[in-house]
């Protein structure tokens, strides 16, 4: 800690002046100052079974990338975290990103020559879970309940491959409610070639049961489970049928039989959650007010475009996750509450968006925006296809609607549920109550 806060100093009063003098004696090791860093922020993707290119748990494996992990530091690259850090909410569950002063740490290390320092100083070693694992395992136990897509064959080449098998759902014999779930490839293909996917079950008897899907499990890499905050679940019916939507992107490795697996947690038999999620309900920023989907999407070669949709809720509603979906041209996200008594916030802002990830920014319970009924969420997205945009295919083309990556597409994916107004009332209260604390401890 001591060392950190030097460190602050340091680079806030001496690392502009350069004073090379202090550096050489002052600069971070690796031992000390960034092996801590790398195992937080790092490890989880960089390690042999991990989905990142090289490991990065030992001196020996960091030491030729020390320019590289400064580069992609430096500018946000690396880890994948796309959220402005400075507008909305910055309080998330699964905050990977790295702050000021790690990135300092870790730009003044590399440009010290890497050095190792005392191997006495290193951390304790990691523990790696296995690339087969679960993830929520460490912290919910193995799952209660597992679901499994029929097999398939990946190519090793092609085009963009949908896989969309329906199977029975079974293994309940009443009605559960669950707490979380996590939507788990094959590993080690899995991981590489499974882009998205959603799990919904369509229940037997949707009049009955008043819903015409529940959406189980939602996939993006980079966006692998849920746990919803406590006290709220998804009411999971016995009977039905798993409707799988697999999108496969062949990457040069093939293999038969693939099968994607979801793990589901319940709360415990007999218990109801207080209140009812959704879970990830799409909320699109394309082609409203009667038009198709999509068919307001027409950028222009070496062009932008900005689009912007609205959706009234007419119901209190709590959010507590965020996760925008475009393609490759899309850059930005934006989404805004605006009140029913004219104020307007916003609440979370990606602002270097890529496709190539599908983060879902997780609230925390005290973070998690609670709006009251007759709030409009605007959502604002701008595209790029110029050729500034570093992952843009092609800026000569027009670039419309479609499922394939070099097409676009505009909505966002958040964890709603809806509440009534007793249950909006307690949930400000609860709020204010736990704010006051932290005012007060402070
Ligand atoms: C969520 C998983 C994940 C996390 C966390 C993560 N990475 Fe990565 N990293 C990847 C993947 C996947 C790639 C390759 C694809 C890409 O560049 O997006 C990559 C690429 C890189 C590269 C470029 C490698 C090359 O040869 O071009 C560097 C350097 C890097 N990561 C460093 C880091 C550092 C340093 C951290 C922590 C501060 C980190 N990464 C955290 C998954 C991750």
């Amino acid at each position: 800690m001591k060392i950190i806060h030097r460190w602050k100093i340091l680079t806030s009063v001496v690392a502009l002046a350069a004073a090379n003098t202090v550096l050489a004696q002052e600069a971070p090791t690796y031992s000390r100052d960034v092996a801590p860093i790398l195992q937080d922020k790092c490890a989880s993707c960089h390690n042999p079974e991990g989905i990142g290119p090289m490991p990065l748990l030992t001196y020996e494996q960091v030491r030729p990338f020390a320019l590289l992990i400064k580069d992609r530091t430096t500018k946000r690259i690396m880890p994948p975290w796309h959220l402005d850090p400075n507008v909305g909410i910055q309080e998330f569950k699964n905050d990977m990103s790295l702050s000021e002063q790690e990135i300092t740490t870790l730009s003044i290390w590399a440009d010290a020559g890497a050095p190792e320092g005392d191997r006495a100083d290193l951390p304790a070693p990691l523990k790696i879970a296995s690339g087969a694992a679960w993830q929520l395992e460490e912290q919910m136990g193995p799952p209660d309940l597992i679901i499994r897509s029929a097999p398939y064959d990946v190519i090793a080449n092609g085009q963009d491959q949908w896989w969309t098998p329906d199977m029975p759902f079974e293994g309940l014999d009443k009605e559960r409610w669950l707490r979380a779930a996590e939507f788990k490839p094959s590993f080690p293909l899995g991981k590489k070639v499974v882009h998205h996917g959603h799990a919904v079950l369509v229940p037997q008897n949707p009049e009955e049961d008043g819903r015409r899907s529940v959406a189980l499990a939602r996939y993006g890499v980079g966006k692998s489970w849920e746990i919803y905050p406590e006290g709220t679940g998804m009411r999971v019916p016995t009977d039905g049928h798993i409707a799988w939507n697999l999108h496969y992107f062949p990457v040069g490795a093939e293999g038969t039989g693939d099968v994607v697996e979801v793990g589901l947690w319940f709360y415990p038999d007999g218990e109801r959650p207080e209140m009812e999620t959704e879970g990830e309900a799409m909320f699109r920023v394309d082609g409203l007010n009667g038009m198709a989907r999509g068919q307001d999407i027409v950028i222009p070669p070496h062009g932008y475009q900005v689009l912007q949709g609205t959706h009234v809720l007419d119901s209190p509603a709590i959010i507590h996750s965020y996760r925008p979906h475009m393609h490759m041209r899309g850059r930005v996200m934006t989404m805004e509450a605006i009140y029913p008594d004219g104020r307007k916030e916003v609440l979370s802002q990606v602002d270097r968006y890529n496709h190539n990830w599908q983060i879902s920014y997780i609230y925390t319970d005290e973070s998690q925006p609670i709006l009251p009924k007759g709030t409009v969420l605007q959502f604002s997205s701008v595209f790029d296809n110029t050729a500034n945009n570093p992952i843009n295919p092609d800026p000569e083309q027009w670039v419309v609607f479609g499922r394939r990556g070099v097409d676009e597409m505009n909505h966002a994916w958040l964890g709603m549920t809806y509440i009534n107004e007793e249950q909006y009332g307690i949930a400000i209260d609860q709020r204010r109550a736990s704010q006051e604390t932290l005012r007060v401890s402070q």
